[in-house]
């Protein structure tokens, strides 16, 4: 039993994430889309502290307490915690703390992070010792973004987004987040793609044959270049995200005409990612949004996965 777990509480730390380039492809029968996408770990960080107890529950903090994260089944952290125990034939149950910092359906994976997170704590937690190919396994099992979670730093995830090869990346990238208020369900921007390909008679019958990350994204992530990555930046959930939040490119253009290089919609939005030259330019561009009346968080990638901390 480590050292955290003799005291009957664990203490994991999780990264939201952003994907600088995600290509869509069609759906398959069980619902999910094919992908060819780059994650990016950012340092905004999901909080998981888990606690010895004879059943399953979960508190939250740092969200307003409107509904918005279930407390329940439905929470996918608690769907983590009870896999990881039948999987494991682990008898107890768990106390979850969670602090959340990632916004709630905000595009940048804060529910799989606290589902990463809830696996790495509980297996320390009851000693049940998994390897990372078997935790990987359960985190595929509760989400298409759960397994970049658990690795952070800078991956191409393929298949739903959760077969990963870590992507080489060099350097440091700073970004500003714009978060909105109202969250986007991803589903939803997911139907939405649909609808509009269909609409432009742009989707074909069959998924692309080919679903590759373009050769650009991946050499200005060796080179560390945030000039190169800001002219690759590519999302194709933005269109579906912008035509059901149409505020959000004016929020673009704001960041653009600010002094970013570039920006786009993380994931499947709300939450737009502006790329910086530097954390001095970054922290520039902050200031003139802020002027400007927005209020963004100022991040940068890479950074490692869901970790045990203290
Ligand atoms: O796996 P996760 O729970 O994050 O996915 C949420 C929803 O997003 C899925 O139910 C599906 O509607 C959509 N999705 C998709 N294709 C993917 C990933 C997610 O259509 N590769």
């Amino acid at each position: 039993m480590s050292l955290a777990a003799s005291s009957g509480s664990v203490h994991v730390r999780a990264p939201g994430k952003i994907n600088v380039y995600l290509g869509v492809g069609g759906r398959h029968d069980d619902g999910y889309h094919a992908l060819a996408t780059v994650f990016q770990a950012v340092s905004l960080y999901e909080d998981v502290i888990a606690r010895d107890a004879d059943d399953f529950s979960i508190t939250v903090t740092g969200v307003e307490d409107d509904g918005s994260v279930p407390l329940d089944d439905r929470n996918l952290a608690m769907r983590a915690a009870k896999l990881l125990a039948t999987a494991t034939d682990h008898p107890g149950g768990v106390a979850l703390q969670i602090r959340k910092s990632v916004p709630v359906a905000g595009g940048m994976g804060g529910g799989s992070a606290d589902a990463a997170a809830a696996l790495v704590a509980c297996d320390a937690l009851w000693g049940t010792g998994l390897s990372a190919a078997r935790l990987h396994d359960l985190a595929a099992r509760l989400g298409a973004d759960v397994p970049f979670a658990l690795h952070g730093g800078t991956a191409v995830g393929t298949g739903r987004g959760d077969q990963l090869n870590p992507a080489l990346a060099r350097g440091r990238f700073d970004w500003l987040l714009v978060t909105s208020d109202e969250g986007l369900s991803t589903p939803a921007v997911y139907t939405r793609l649909d609808e509009l390909r269909e609409e432009e008679g742009a989707l074909a019958d069959d998924p692309p044959l080919s679903l590759d990350v373009p050769i650009p994204v991946l050499q200005a992530l060796r080179t560390g270049d945030a000039w190169q990555l800001a002219d690759a930046l590519h999302n194709d959930l933005q269109a579906a995200a912008l035509d059901l939040r149409p505020d959000l490119a004016q929020t673009i253009e704001r960041g653009v005409a600010a002094g970013a290089l570039h920006g786009l919609v993380s994931g499947s939005g709300p939450t737009v990612a502006l790329l910086c030259a530097d954390p001095e330019s970054a922290q520039a561009v902050q200031t003139a949004l802020r002027e400007d009346g927005l209020d963004p968080l100022h991040v940068h990638g890479a950074v490692p996965g869901a970790r045990i901390i203290g």
